[in-house]
């Protein structure tokens, strides 16, 4: 089948191109009716039944791949290397399993899972799976008042969580954090299972917390529990424009079929190759291709705590990809740019050898043409941009290297992948044709994995995604499709930000911002920059008649910004103006205070209120040393 003929049939017979890929996974019971679109949830493989964890580890097993590694644990912050057999993971899966079901966790319950990069943050999803509880795993670079946020939404029964993570050489204490968010929570989980780790010994609480370790060893494996396809497999939280997260719902079975499909079609990867993603369990690429993907396709998957450079040097990637013999390499942009920044002539990738290196994606962010480039030449493989988002949970458009791969055309990432018809709207909702800007949108219904709603908020859901255009899920992004059919993503329609791949809200740094004793009103925007690919910075009006250190009052800004989000918000930068440029309307010219930041054109709106206001805002931004010199490349 050639990618047109796919995708053709899967938005004209997308019941009959489904129910195909859904050959791939395995049901104890198939579904009744492909799609039910009877309300905008879209619930796919209705009446069937099936479990993730079975089609993740016991398959295999039963297929004759236990042998096989399942996991390698590669940490070099803990100087620990370990692999793990799928009969090995799923003897440890099992066996958590145990314990969450001896501890009340049934089908349908909440797990709240805050963890690091290691194994047993694997282990805990997966154990979440075979139970049919909903797991939700919370980023680690996120600070107690996130974390209390997605407790208090999500109601969890059983919280999992460590003693510590580690950041480079830092220890990062992940116990106290959770302790701080459950108290702040209004919802509080009965059980907190932790596992221990030798760099910090956390303190318990007797009544609630619940040593993993000394309970694995006498835990019994349970079987996997037969779900219904439609019922939720986890909830991902992710950042809108508010201060509260939404919490994403996604289902088991169409989830399941879409990861296969992806892994066959797009990442090219089969049974026994390596599959080496460097993101984190915390974020949607997390989830797909660091578990749930690999370990479908009987791959064998690679968590890595580390970073790209620094733990210890910028060789990390290649040394992995020589050392486990990887296939597929899949990290975000703003990964390549930091070794980029230390290693510009990729002294660190001769020692290595890449031959069995298949193809390199990238997603997360806009990957700029400039370090496709580098990443294509210094490592001679293709390099793969893939466009999506939490929401949908897999790519909205790639190249289908699996399928039939096709010309790469860098800054694009390529076309849209089957059950995605995508379309360009004006403001009206007008489809636009090839070559013009506008809102990139989704005509319904969506293909399998993407979002069935809002956790306990369908409201959010219809205002967020479907009221804008009737007939349409709004992505957020903006962009156009060229002639050729290929996408190009340029950038959000709204206040979330893309920093080092990780997905935030200016409208949630504002609310935090305000919250300061001295702040009267704010505006936080995203600026470019050569690393990260955007930060935020601050501007700040403070109330009148108090006498201050300026430099006090943003320190403090600065603070409560990482107190409340985490150290993952990197807003390092603000300024203190007079006032904020409005229209006469009151509305706050935030794109004026980027376009000067990023040393864009200025396109003033007529109904400015006083441009003498814009102008105090340049001089602050000069003051802070913006726009920067791009660098000569
Ligand atoms: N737990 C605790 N703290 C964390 C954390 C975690 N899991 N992840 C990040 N942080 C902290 C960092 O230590 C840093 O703290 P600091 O301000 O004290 O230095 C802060 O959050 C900002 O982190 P980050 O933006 O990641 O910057 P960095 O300088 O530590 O690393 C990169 C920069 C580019 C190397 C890193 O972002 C990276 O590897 N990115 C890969 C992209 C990725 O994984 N994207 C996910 C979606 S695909
Ligand atoms: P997240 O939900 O955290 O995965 O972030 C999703 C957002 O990141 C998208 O809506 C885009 O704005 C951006 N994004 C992700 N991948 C790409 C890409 N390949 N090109 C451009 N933007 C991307």
């Amino acid at each position: 089948m050639t990618y047109e003929q796919a995708y053709q049939e899967s938005l004209n017979s997308p019941e009959k191109f489904w129910a195909e890929a859904a050959k791939k996974v395995h049901w104890y019971n198939e579904w009744d009716k492909v799609l039910d679109d009877s309300d905008e949830h879209y619930k796919w493989f209705v009446g069937g039944c099936m479990n993730t964890c079975y089609n993740a580890l016991d398959l295999h097993i039963h297929n004759g791949r236990g042998d096989q590694v399942a996991l390698i644990y590669d940490s070099p912050v803990t100087d620990t290397k370990k692999k793990y057999t799928y009969k090995q993971l799923r003897e440890r899966v099992a066996k958590v399993a145990g314990i969450l079901a001896n501890k009340g966790v049934v089908k349908g319950d909440r797990v709240v899972i805050y963890m690091p990069m290691i194994p047993e943050a694997v282990i805990a999803m997966l154990a979440c799976a075979r139970l049919g509880a909903i797991h939700s795993v919370v980023f680690g670079g996120f600070a107690a008042h996130e974390l209390a946020s997605r407790i208090e939404d999500a109601k969890p029964r059983l919280v999992i969580s460590t003693s510590c993570g580690i950041e480079i050489s830092n220890i990062i204490e992940y116990k106290p954090i959770l302790d701080e968010a459950i108290k702040k929570s209004n919802h509080k989980p009965t059980t907190c299972l932790i596992w221990q780790r030798p760099q910090y010994k956390a303190s318990m609480l007797p009544w609630r917390d619940v040593d993993w370790e000394s309970e694995e060893e006498k835990a019994r494996g349970v079987d996997p529990v037969p779900v219904l396809a439609t019922d939720p497999l986890y909830i991902l939280y992710t950042s809108g424009t508010t201060g509260s997260p939404k919490g994403v719902i996604r289902s088991n079975g169409g989830h399941s079929v879409a990861m296969k499909w992806s892994m066959d079609n797009i990442y090219n990867a089969k049974a026994g190759d390596v599959f080496f993603t460097a993101s984190d369990v915390g974020w949607v690429v997390g989830h797909s291709y660091i578990v749930y993907g690999p370990l479908m396709n009987g791959c064998t998957t690679i968590v890595y705590e580390g970073k790209p450079v620094r733990t210890p040097n910028p060789s990390s990637f290649w040394r992995i990809i020589d050392e486990y013999k990887v296939n597929v390499l899949f990290s975000a942009p703003t990964a390549f740019r930091a070794i980029r920044k230390e290693d510009p002539q990729a002294q660190w990738l001769k020692k290595f050898n890449l031959d069995s290196l298949k193809t390199i994606f990238v997603a997360g962010e806009r990957c700029d043409s400039d370090t496709l480039k580098w990443i294509e030449k210094i490592t001679k493989k293709p390099v793969i941009d893939n466009w999506w988002q939490t929401e949908t949970g897999w790519a909205i458009a790639a190249n289908p290297m699996g399928l039939e791969p096709m010309a790469v055309k860098p800054g694009s990432p390529t076309k849209p992948m089957p059950g995605f018809n995508l379309k360009v709207l004006d403001e009206n909702g007008k489809e636009l044709p090839a070559g013009k800007k506008g809102a990139l949108c989704l005509k319904l219904p969506l293909p399998p994995a993407c979002l069935m709603g809002i956790w306990e908020n369908d409201e959010r859901y219809r205002r967020g995604y479907l009221d804008q255009f009737p007939g349409y899920y709004l992505t957020g992004d903006t962009g156009y499709i060229d002639k050729e059919g290929y996408v190009y993503v340029l950038g959000r329609m709204d206040g979330i930000i893309n920093v080092a791949g990780h997905r935030l809200s200016t409208g949630e740094m504002e609310e935090i911002v305000s919250k300061h004793p001295d702040v009267a009103e704010c505006a936080v925007i995203g600026v470019n920059d050569a690393l990260k690919g955007e930060l935020p910075m601050g501007f700040v009006v403070l109330k009148s008649g108090i006498e201050r250190d300026y430099n006090g009052v943003i320190d403090g800004i600065v603070r409560l910004v990482r107190h409340e989000i985490g150290a993952v918000a990197s807003f390092k930068i603000a300024t203190i103006v007079n006032a904020l440029p409005k229209t006469r309307s009151g509305k706050i010219l935030r794109k004026n205070l980027r376009e000067i930041a990023d040393g864009l054109p200025l396109n003033i709106p007529p109904t400015i209120e006083d441009t003498n206001v814009l102008e105090h805002c340049k001089e602050a931004i000069n003051a802070l040393g913006y726009p920067q010199i791009k660098e000569k490349k």
